[in-house]
């Protein structure tokens, strides 16, 4: 049986609009493969005048594999992994306009995002995308060879200013902290699927080059978050009502301005979980459950928070 899928590319580095297909309905084999090609191929893919609902959304999110739940927004009771975004004059955006990878404080972070556009202002509120394989590609070999090794340590930053500075808040964010302890990523992610090499670290979460002084770690980070902002390696989607994207959350990064507030914005979001990351110089892991690092010393602040409720060795560790 053929099928009908149109993958027409947008954008240099990624991107591309998939005609031909309905995802108010099951997907046929055939089809689901030419879109999951596309989004290897693509890094993002969008999609116009998809009226779903979060149903719909869900069943053609689980085509991909199990979907995660956000730890810190609020979830809705019967559909824990839609998360809503409907920002508006009393809901400011939260947290989305700094380039970022989704949820890599996690140790697996998702595979993939999807968002599905229910209202949108009447101007603003774009999504930008980086592609982060195009933005290693660029590097040259010397500093490729020279990130090739490095690890980085990630943290749930952003999330940690929801939780007040009071005792309860506290010992909220304690809670937290032993549920997603600071994984340590490559810097340079293999995608597991293509085999490309992306740089895998972020301002929203990347905290520190381990095994680097603060100050080597603080200014090497600060040029590579640099290379998402290169306009030459990324995609500007303008929403339309029922249009939907859905990006490849290994190999690129976003950026959603909130040029558009105080109108409204809303848009369905749900992700799909992912594997551990790996680079070149092998698996990810914890950072407290590095055998290396288990005989740490004193606890300590860095990148301006608590890395983590375990001690950790600055000298030794990071
Ligand atoms: C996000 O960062 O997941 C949201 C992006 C957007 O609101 O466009």
């Amino acid at each position: 049986m053929g099928h009908n899928v149109e993958v027409i590319k947008v954008a240099p580095h990624l991107g591309a609009e998939i005609r031909g297909v309905d995802l108010s309905r099951a997907l046929s084999d055939e089809e689901f493969a030419a879109v999951h090609d596309a989004v290897m191929e693509n890094e993002v893919v969008v999609f116009h005048d998809q009226k779903i609902n979060a149903e719909q959304q869900i069943a053609f999110g689980k085509r991909f594999g199990e979907l995660s739940v956000h730890p810190f927004s609020p979830n809705q009771e019967d559909t824990p992994e839609l998360i809503i975004f409907d920002n508006n004059e009393d809901n400011p955006p939260f947290g989305t306009d700094r380039w970022h990878s989704d949820e890599t404080f996690r140790a697996e972070p998702p595979l993939g995002t999807m968002l599905s556009a229910k209202v949108i202002p009447a101007y603003g509120g774009n999504t930008i995308f980086a592609s982060m394989t195009a933005a290693y590609d660029a590097l040259s070999e010397t500093m490729q060879n020279f990130l090739d090794d490095l690890e980085a340590i990630h943290d749930m930053v952003l999330f940690r200013k929801l939780f007040g500075g009071g005792e309860d808040g506290l010992a909220t964010m304690r809670k937290y902290e032993e549920q997603y302890p600071n994984p340590v990523h490559p810097v340079v992610r293999i995608h597991p699927v293509t085999g490309k090499k992306a740089l895998f670290v972020n301002p929203q979460f990347t905290i520190r080059i381990k095994n680097m002084r603060e100050d080597e770690s603080r200014t090497l980070l600060d040029f590579l978050f640099r290379q998402a902002a290169i306009p030459e390696i990324q995609y500007r989607h303008q929403w339309k009502a029922d249009s939907f994207v859905f990006w490849d959350n290994r190999s690129t990064q976003h950026y959603a301005p909130h040029d558009y507030f105080p109108q409204r914005r809303y848009l369905e979001r749900i992700t799909i979980k992912g594997d551990r990351p790996f680079g070149p110089a092998g698996p990810t892991y914890f950072l407290q459950d590095n055998p290396e690092t288990s005989a740490a010393g004193s606890a300590d602040e860095f990148g301006g928070h608590r890395a983590s409720i375990r001690p950790i060795d600055r000298e030794k560790d990071i």
